[in-house]
């Protein structure tokens, strides 16, 4: 059942402060074999905190939306782990995961965090954002004006991945 998301949320960039409950909500919406460590996560917070679009419902972590700003246009699976990559000039806003709490799923709630994430990099100038995702989800990403480039060089956790593109 889909209800559109209510305005009882809130959604703000993320500190330090909250590691832990973006690594818990990762482990419970990606295979292990997918899933971002928490260390990995660590390097991603201290070196790029406001590209972690947070959303939360009385308190609670319930979606996120996060990735680095590159030169490079495309995504590659070393940017994930190379926090150092991150280049604040960049002109491609990269999209790294997109999760939503498994209990608050098909409300709007990615949908809300990705609408603030994608206006973000519009507002600070950049060429656009580009995201890898399974072909289930290629549709989703379509909505939001994304276009399908065709499969991926990305090897991340042994399952095929599409690149998608919003060029602004
Ligand atoms: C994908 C994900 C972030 C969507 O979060 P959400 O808050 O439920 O998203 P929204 O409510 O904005 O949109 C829901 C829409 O997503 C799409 N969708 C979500 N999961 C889907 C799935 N397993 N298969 C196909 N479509 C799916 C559908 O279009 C759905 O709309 P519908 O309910 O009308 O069918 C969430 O399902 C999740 O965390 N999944 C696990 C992690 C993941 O795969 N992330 C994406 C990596 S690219």
């Amino acid at each position: 059942m889909k209800n559109n998301a209510s305005e009882n949320y809130v959604i703000r960039k993320a500190t330090i402060e909250d590691l832990d409950n973006i690594a818990q909500l990762e482990a419970t919406c990606f295979p292990a074999a997918e899933a971002a460590s928490k260390e990995s996560f660590k390097k991603r917070l201290e070196r790029y905190p406001d590209y972690f679009f947070l959303l939360f419902i009385s308190g609670k972590l319930i979606s996120m939306v996060n990735g680095l700003v590159t030169d490079t246009p495309d995504l590659q699976d070393e940017m994930y782990d190379d926090a150092g990559l991150h280049n604040p000039g960049g002109a491609w806003q990269m999209i790294f995961g997109v999760d939503t709490d498994p209990a608050y799923q098909r409300h709007g709630y990615a949908e809300a965090t990705l609408h603030a994430f994608i206006d973000n990099a519009k507002k600070e100038g950049r060429k656009g954002v580009v995201l890898t995702c399974k072909d289930k989800l290629l549709h989703y990403y379509a909505k939001f004006g994304f276009e399908n480039e065709g499969i991926s060089s990305s090897t991340h956790g042994d399952v095929t991945w599409y690149q998608m593109r919003l060029v602004f």
